[in-house]
């Protein structure tokens, strides 16, 4: 026996002992180099769309070939199984959600061989998040949202080897400062991209700085992040794509008559002499890949091994071998070389002078408004979910489908609203799909929450046209429970569609609360796909905290008294009527607007103690260039000249203004009593046009105005300008000073400022002084990218219909607070829920949750949502623009405590590292004095936050800065 035992031993032993060193991950698996010899570094990739000419499952399977050849599945089948072959080989994997589809499919055995890969640094994952998003339309929310939910499937399917540390955002259409600095904020080491504007690019390459730190945030300290910028977008050496796509020559060797080594070798030389030529280190990275590269990836690997060898036999300069953007990177941090800087962001990007990609910023604008939808829904149910304790298996699988359809919506052929019709067609779907799935959460929940144990909890989708099939009879005995997703009570407008009767709307104590019924605009009603039953909205102001009812009783006429106000209309003005007064003026305690009655538009207003000038309108541009992608201006702006129609309808409540601009535009502007904003309702169609709104004043704003990184931190714009070199402006001036507006756009002097808040993503611009432009609606265009007059031809001419918020303020800091607020209210409003009257169970026992209220009133709950089984995912931020401002300190141990909380962690951004392991790397400063001996990094800059519940309260304390974002995992 003891003879067998020490055969066992002696086995084992050897068996430890034969693959000992290859079980790193990370930087240490990194290939070595060499010091002494210039490092090509070749990246295998493959860049995998989630959506485009293909739908996301068209492209997975490799359905659809003849639109466009890709398969991502046998991409990861066949990348796979080469990567087995040979430990040298490399490859990244960037789109998570392909890699987790193709994941489910396989067998225990497989899986088992892909963690080995992952473990031992041969297939590494970048990016990482659910899809490559954009960075123009995107809202940061989403953005965090969409690589929380990648790098949770990565880390709970490999662990810690699997973690990205770089971002590669090869594709996006421009880049924004917010995305840099979420990178940062979540613990990675750089990223790279490919496309900036072609004057900067050539710029860069002549002064050696295709590669930067970028500061990312003005407020933040430590949001520098290494950028770098690829040279030949994100292909491989021209000539030298080896992929079933392509006709290059493979490598020929041997003794063979065809042998074209020894050219091969010479030609890609002469390659890494070019590019060696822009960088500035002793490495250089090269991807090897396309869009959709390596379905065979045989061809593509044993072509590359050939490469490789003769390359490196010749002992000449170049060391070439299979590498990774993180082991590139590496390579950089360890030459202690220096860098130089960049504080704003890529926009506008432009491939050429003719070509400036701003017409993304707003093309398809009823998908982009339709993806807030879904963040709505995602956001309220999340939350909900978290108060209820949801956790039966559906309810998982909804909420994480539509988590899953957000992050495919960030994709930047989704949200920029530039992918084919079809595409968009099954995006809508897939997202209508998950937004029913989130309601129906949401319904379970409240049913936990609230005294309606069976309530319907209805949610209409087309609120926007007053339509809503649980009031399309009546709203007699409706209750309509509201949810509010921000951190404190709110008090906002509540809009029901009913039929033109009498209603009593009574809160939860039973009060009486003030209500008018306003007609909905004609233009709206003759909207053809609308269900024409109601033509009123019950108008009532609600005050909520996180959940509340109200109850809304059709009533006699005679019962209504004062209770009831019914809009009376006060005045249709026919365009130049000889009128001895020219102008009409609606007002409420707190705005006045002077309408023009000669022309129909609004030409003054009057708010927060100040008042100017403001002429608003819409215009067209007429192009032959323009696409999905460039907005190409063509002749000057066309302003829209013609007298404008108006009703005016004058409530207690509300006031409007009803205004028909011509055939296809037309417009309610809007002011309720107690809210600082004016409302401006647009609706365009049927038509087919670039159509812009402008608001012109008299503020000298001098050529600057200011628009917000994707929701976030604010960037300064200065007309034709840009940060590093000149623009070539001469073709494109217009749309060359185009600059993605996903929340606000405002300009000012001394004294006013003007502050434009949309309720989506759009293009927007300051040509003349004092005037804001926002791009509002766009045709849709064949997917040719560089312009083409040819539309699609669409069943029935599109409409959209939206919003935009005006105000108007003195320059001061409390005035940005406001504009936040509203900024908050405007994207995450009450969601509302529909059920009947008689079903109100008063003594149902209701499930409590924590209050918000405590919070300082700057601080936004951005994230509230189920994490694993046991934990809850909490974000806080401080999201004041006086950069000046102190912190805000509070204890959030009462949030803890309601939520029932054991222990809790604080983390990186995206939730999935303990931000007491975060370590990135940090580069040095062109002219930064003397330089460091050894790397340096970043970690936590202040002590994380980790307690157990029976810790002392001030162990909860926590504080954030302005702009900060602190996030928290809650262990149930
Ligand atoms: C980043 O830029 C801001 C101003 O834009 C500045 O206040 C801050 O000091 C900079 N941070 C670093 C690390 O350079
Ligand atoms: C809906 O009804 C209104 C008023 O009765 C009418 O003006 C409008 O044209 C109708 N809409 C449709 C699509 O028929
Ligand atoms: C870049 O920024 C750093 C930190 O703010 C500063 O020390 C350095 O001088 C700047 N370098 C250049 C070239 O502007
Ligand atoms: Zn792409």
């Amino acid at each position: 026996m003891k003879y067998f035992g020490c055969i066992f031993i002696f086995v084992l032993l050897l068996a430890i002992d034969t693959k000992p060193t290859e079980a790193v991950c990370g930087y240490e698996s990194c290939p070595e180099t060499k010091p002494n010899m210039v490092n090509i570094h070749l990246v295998p990739h493959s860049h995998d769309d989630a959506g485009w000419l293909k739908t996301v499952d068209q492209y997975y399977y490799g359905h659809k070939n003849r639109i466009q050849h890709a398969g991502v599945q046998y991409i990861i089948d066949t990348v796979v199984s080469e990567l087995i072959k040979d430990p040298k080989r490399r490859f990244i994997q960037v789109e998570t959600l392909f890699f987790a589809k193709w994941w489910q499919e396989q067998s225990e055995e497989a899986q088992q061989s892909v963690k080995i890969l992952v473990n031992e640094g041969r297939l590494q994952f970048t990016g990482g998040a659910w899809s490559m998003n954009d960075e123009a339309a995107v809202n940061y929310q989403s953005v965090i949202d969409q690589f929380t939910l990648g790098l949770k499937w990565l880390d709970e399917t490999f662990g810690a080897c699997a973690r990205p540390r770089i971002g590669w955002q090869i594709d996006a259409f421009g880049h924004s400062r917010e995305q840099a600095s979420i990178f940062a904020q979540m613990g990675y080491d750089g990223q790279f991209f490919a496309r900036m504007d072609h004057s900067d690019k050539i710029n860069r390459l002549d002064t050696l700085a295709m590669e930067m730190i970028w500061n990312a945030s003005e407020s933040l300290d430590q949001m520098e992040l290494f950028t770098g910028m690829l040279y030949n977008h994100y292909k491989n050496p021209p000539g030298f794509c080896f992929d079933l796509l392509c006709q290059d020559p493979p490598i020929i060797d041997g003794s063979r008559y065809d042998n074209n080594v020894e050219a091969r070798v010479h030609d890609y030389i002469i390659w890494a002499q070019e590019l060696e030529r822009h960088y500035r280190s002793n490495h250089i990275m090269v991807p090897m890949g396309d869009d959709f590269h390596y379905e065979y990836a045989q061809r593509n690997f044993k072509n590359m091994d050939k490469l490789i060898k003769y390359v490196n036999q010749l002992q000449f300069k170049y060391h070439v071998f299979y590498s990774t953007p993180g082991c590139y990177l590496n390579a950089l941090h360890q030459t202690l070389a220096t860098w130089p800087n960049k504080t704003q962001d890529f926009f506008p990007y432009a491939n050429d002078s003719n070509s400036f990609w701003t017409g993304y910023y707003t093309s398809r604008p009823t998908q982009k408004r339709f993806e807030r939808d879904g963040n709505h829904m995602l956001q309220t149910a999340k939350q909900l979910s978290v108060f209820a304790g949801l956790s039966s298996e559906q309810q998982k699988k909804d909420l994480d489908k539509l988590r899953q359809i957000m992050g495919v919506m960030q994709h930047h052929y989704a949200i920029t609203g530039t992918e084919k019709q079809a595409v968009s067609n099954d995006y809508d779907r897939l997202l209508y799909e998950g937004i029913i799935g989130g309601a129906g959460n949401a319904r379970d929940a409240l049913r936990v929450l609230t005294n309606l144990p069976e309530g319907e909890f209805e949610s209409c989708l087309q609120l926007n046209i007053s339509e809503c099939a649980f009031t399309k009879d009546g709203a007699d005995n409706v209750v309509v429970t509201l949810f509010n997703p921000l951190a404190h009570t709110s008090s906002q407008y509540v809009r029901v569609p009913v039929k033109e009767e009498s209603y009593q709307v009574t809160d939860e104590k039973g009060r009486v609360v003030a209500s008018e019924v306003v007609p909905v605009a004609w233009q709206v009603l003759a909207l053809g796909y609308r269900q024409n039953s109601t033509q009123h909205d019950l108008v009532f102001k609600a005050s909520v905290n996180k959940i509340a009812s109200y109850y809304i009783k059709k009533v006699v006429k005679a019962e209504r008294d004062n209770e009831i106000v019914w809009h009376k209309k006060l005045k249709e003005v026919e365009t130049h009527a000889e009128e001895d007064d020219s102008e009409t003026v609606v007002q409420t305690s707190q705005i006045k607007l002077v309408i023009d009655n000669n022309s129909g538009r609004l030409k003054k207003v009057e708010m927060n103690g100040v008042s100017e000038n403001i002429e608003q309108n819409f215009g067209e541009y007429v192009s032959k260039r323009s696409s999905q992608y460039i907005f190409s201006e063509g002749e000057p702006l066309n302003v829209l000249t013609a007298d404008v129609k108006f009703v005016v309808y004058d409530g207690d409540l509300v006031k409007e203004v009803h205004q028909q601009f011509n055939e296809w535009i037309s417009q309610v502007i809007r002011i309720s009593e107690g809210v600082n904003r004016v409302e401006f309702e647009w609706l365009i169609g049927p038509v087919n046009k670039e159509i812009v709104t402008i608001f012109d004043s008299e503020i000298s704003s001098n050529g600057v105005f200011y628009t917000d990184s994707n929701g976030r931190e604010i960037i300064k714009r200065v007309k034709d300008k840009r940060e590093d070199f000149t623009p070539d402006l001469e073709n494109e001036p217009t749309s060359g000073n185009y600059y993605p507006v996903t929340s606000r756009i405002y300009l000012q002097d001394n004294a006013k400022r003007m502050v434009l808040l949309n309720d989506r993503s759009q293009g927007g611009t300051s040509i003349v002084d004092g005037q804001l432009e926002l791009m509002l609606n766009r045709p849709i265009y064949t997917t040719n990218i560089f312009g083409n007059v040819a539309h699609f031809q669409l069943r029935s001419v599109p409409f959209a219909r939206g919003k935009v918020f005006l105000m108007l303020n003195a320059v001061s800091k409390e005035s940005t607070f406001a504009e936040r607020l509203a900024e908050k209210e405007i994207h995450l409003p009450f969601w509302k829920f529909f059920s009947s009257y008689s079903n109100v169970n008063r003594n149902a026992a209701v499930k409590s949750f924590p209050d918000f209220n405590f919070l300082p009133r700057s601080v936004h709950l951005l994230t509230l949502e189920p994490f694993t089984e046991h934990e809850i995912l909490l974000r806080l931020e401080n999201f004041v623009d006086d950069l000046a401002a102190e912190a805000v300190r509070f204890n959030i141990r009462p949030i803890f405590d309601g939520l029932g909380g054991v222990e809790i962690r604080e983390t990186t951004l995206d939730g999935n590292l303990p931000l007491s392991e975060m370590k990135r790397m940090k580069f040095q400063h062109d002219a930064a004095g003397s330089r460091p001996k050894t790397a340096e990094y970043f970690t936590a800059q202040h002590k994380p936050l980790s307690a157990h519940k029976s810790q002392e309260a001030s162990e909860f304390s926590v504080s954030l800065k302005p702009m900060q974002i602190r996030t928290f995992i809650i262990r149930k």
